[in-house]
């Protein structure tokens, strides 16, 4: 008999012991928040009762363990719960958010930096990451644009895939990994207008070809659980998709985890107007795959706390008992969450070592790794004059300037609730540490931090790190400004660091413009008229619109929210110990007008105008996808193909030279792209299909090789409605970014077989 048959037995052991309260209850998570005391003692008792079999927001290796003891010895069966949280770009040490981890174009990275995350988690007592967020973002005014990879179906699979592996490792239940929870599946990122949580309309095509893909990649990676989305697809909820989670997810990417509902949205089916009732909503979500239901308390009323009690899925034993879902179903979803369980080793050992956890949280190696994962993060979008790499012995004195410039919360960015604010390296902190003693660095806020005008539904989960924020102190913005300016003009180079707060982004986040928030554009004008040259370093979590703020900008290095260490990898990128390598994962518009704008967009009438589509301004954007600069320069050349014809399930190998032409080491991202010139759909003017992140010594030329499998022809033809590969000829683009032009072709033809090139 193999293990998994003897973990198949014991759940089926178990199963048979439960009553239908205590498998409802295995399928109910529950928050556990200490600013929430109602819902705590409530969650508490049901635990006891063996009516809950999962719990989210517990990150206290203290308190995971008193109540894991709750379940294990006080319940009457046993089972240890299982610790969800979200660890989105860590927990106590914290990197950069995934769109700038998806922004250094480098999968590795990702998978350690998600590695390191578990171990963290695991070590506290969390079993299970509600993590990657693999929702395509191609609107950035919608604020969860953070939390993903951005517009691109394949680097968004790559991305996806490296981070299940980073959270899992190789042994599935492994002792410092968690479970992975790719979401929201699926198309959350194509809510209408950007605004978060709104409807969602999407093609076929669009599904398939462009939301589908990194969901696909993660499962192919063993991802243990998936969870729904808020929204629904053309008015079928998420979390009642039985077409998606049952024939799509389940069926054709062959996932055999469990899903979890998004928090609330069981009780949403009936909200939406989708199901009857809660019983009806309960029922519906089960019979269409959905395996738990994260629970918000009974019913959301608008009160920001919701009221204690069971969620839809208490309601599932009358369900059954009314013949609206089998128990067979019920069974089956137990069946997954105690496998989960089982796997995870939960039964031989619930509980954590509170001694080792405070070590490991405090592994010098995991701030090591969050400073060259900011490093490598940021992208460096403009260097006019060669204003940077900052030189020591030319530089004397450097103003710091702007809201964000000394502001821990900014630099650590949105969804982090375990962190350690007292130890985060701000830009100001990194750069006296970097400059060295002859450069005088000095400070000024100028403006207040901006805030906003709905307050984020997170300001109560802030409180859960007692005494960290300190109170806002007075501020006198009148003086403050002109003490900004006035540092400035006596400095000889001004930094000055603007952006989005921690709040501006991510969930219930979204924006109807791209502006500097508050008044940092007004201070950035007043600062670069002293004439001395400026640096802008973003922070943020979504592109902005830069038109005027490049006109003042003589550098502007993008370093979204970078994390723990991330003010000394920014000063360590600004002083050129590092060289800045990373790439948009997303077109950077002008200006809010023109989004949605993608890289990947079909011809359609007059091509040739495409960049005039509106009367007033270019319709291109202000950076393309796939931008980034480094501090010296490559060329590219000796674009290779293997064969110039080659049959319908044939590879093609792509060769490239690079070539450093500078005096510096460069980092650079080789990124190959293709165009399908007709079938049986218009395909994109070009799309990703390859990249790879190398950094050349001066003078260094390296071959790198790529190769182009028949499956990044395939696609989703609504015409044919199926996966096609056609017979066509296709484009090849290799370089910088997604404009390079360096060009090769081949054909793709039925009757050939591979035809070596001339
Ligand atoms: C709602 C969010 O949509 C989801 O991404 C998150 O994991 C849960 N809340 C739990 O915090």
């Amino acid at each position: 008999m193999t293990n998994n048959d003897t973990l198949h037995q014991r759940a089926a052991a178990l199963l048979a012991a439960m009553t239908l309260q205590e498998k409802a209850g295995q399928l109910s998570q529950y928050f556990h928040l200490a600013a929430w005391p109602e819902q705590t003692e409530f969650v508490e008792a049901e635990v006891r009762a063996g009516r809950a079999g999962s719990l989210l927001f517990v990150a206290d290796p203290r308190a995971t363990n008193r109540l894991q003891r709750l379940a294990v010895e006080e319940s009457r069966l046993g089972i240890p719960l299982l610790f969800g949280f979200d660890v989105i770009h860590g927990l106590r040490t914290i990197f950069p958010v995934p769109l700038g981890l998806a922004a250094s174009w480098d999968p590795e990275l990702a998978e350690r930096v998600q590695a390191t995350a578990a171990r963290e988690a695991r070590a506290v007592g969390i079993h299970w990451a509600f993590a990657p967020m693999l929702d395509i973002a191609r609107d950035p005014r919608w604020g969860r644009i953070v939390e993903g990879a951005g517009e691109d179906p394949y680097l968004g699979a790559r991305m996806a895939a490296a981070q299940v592996r980073g959270f899992q490792g190789e042994v599935f239940g492994a002792p410092d990994r968690i479970v992975a929870g790719p979401k929201h599946f699926v198309g959350y990122g194509a809510a209408l207008g950007g605004r978060d949580y709104d409807e969602v309309h999407l093609s076929e095509s669009e599904l398939r070809n462009v939301y589908l893909p990194p969901f696909a990649a993660a499962v192919q990676a063993g991802a243990g659980n998936v969870m729904t989305s808020y929204v629904g697809i053309d008015g079928v909820p998420g979390a009642a998709d039985r077409r998606l989670i049952t024939d799509v997810l389940r069926g054709e990417f062959g996932f055999d985890g469990f899903v979890v509902s998004d928090a609330g949205s069981v009780i949403d089916l009936a909200t939406h107007g989708f199901a009857r009732d809660d019983r009806d909503a309960a029922a519906r979500a089960l019979r269409a795959g959905l395996d738990m239901e994260m629970s918000l308390g009974a019913r959301f009323s608008g009160d920001p706390r919701p009221t204690p009690g069971v969620g839809a899925f208490g309601t599932l034993a009358a369900a059954v008992a009314a013949g609206e879902v089998e128990e067979r179903l019920v069974d089956e979803a137990v069946r997954r969450v105690l496998l989960v369980k089982l796997r995870l080793g939960l039964f031989e050992q619930p509980y954590v070592d509170e001694a080792q956890a405070g070590a490991i949280l405090s592994d010098a190696g995991h701030r090591e790794l969050a400073r060259s994962a900011a490093e490598r993060a940021a992208v460096l979008l403009r260097n006019e004059g060669g204003v940077l790499p900052l030189d020591r012995s030319a530089v004397q004195s450097v103003a710091v300037i702007g809201p964000l410039a000394d502001d821990p919360r900014a630099t650590l960015g949105p969804w982090v609730f375990a962190h350690d604010l007292g130890a985060t390296v701000t830009v100001l902190a990194g750069v006296r540490r970097v400059a060295g003693a002859a450069v005088r660095v000095a400070h000024a806020p100028g403006v207040p931090v901006p805030t906003r005008r709905f307050p984020s539904p997170f300001a109560m989960l802030e409180q859960l790190q007692p005494g960290q924020a300190p109170p806002a102190a007075p501020f006198d913005e009148g003086a403050e400004f002109a003490r900004a300016v006035e540092l400035a003009r006596s400095s000889d180079v001004a930094v000055l660091v603007l952006g989005e707060a921690a709040d501006m982004n991510g969930e219930a986040a979204s924006r109807s413009t791209l502006d500097l928030p508050g008044r940092q554009l007004e201070l950035l004008a007043a600062v670069a008229a002293t004439g001395t040259p400026v640096v802008l370093v973003l922070l943020s979590g979504r592109p902005l619109d830069l038109r005027r703020a490049a006109e003042h900008s003589a550098a502007i290095l993008a370093a979204w929210h970078p994390g723990t260490e991330g003010g000394w990898a920014v000063a360590r990128l600004l002083f050129g110990d590092v060289a800045p390598g990373g790439k948009l994962p997303f077109t950077w518009p002008r200006s809010i007008g023109q989004v949605p704008l993608i890289y990947a967009h079909l011809n359609s009438h007059q091509p040739h105008t495409a960049s005039m589509r509106y009367w007033e301004e270019e319709s291109t954007p202000l950076y393309p996808f796939g931008f980034g600069l480094t501090y010296g320069a490559v060329a590219y050349a000796n674009l290779t193909l293997s064969a110039t014809a080659i049959g319908l399930d044939d590879a093609v190998q792509v060769s490239v030279e690079l070539r450093n032409t500078s005096s510096r080491a460069v980092e650079e991202v080789a990124q190959l792209y293709l165009h399908q010139r007709h079938g049986r759909a218009a395909r994109p003017v070009r799309e990703l299909k390859g990249f790879a992140r190398v950094t050349l010594e001066p003078g260094e030329t390296r071959t790198l090789a790529f190769e182009v499998p028949a499956a990044a022809r395939r696609y989703w033809s609504v015409a044919a409605g199926t996966y096609v590969l056609d017979e066509s000829t296709f484009d090849v683009w290799v370089g910088g970014s997604s404009t390079a032009s360096l060009h090769a072709e081949f054909a793709v033809r039925l009757d050939t077989t591979a035809r070596p090139a001339e």
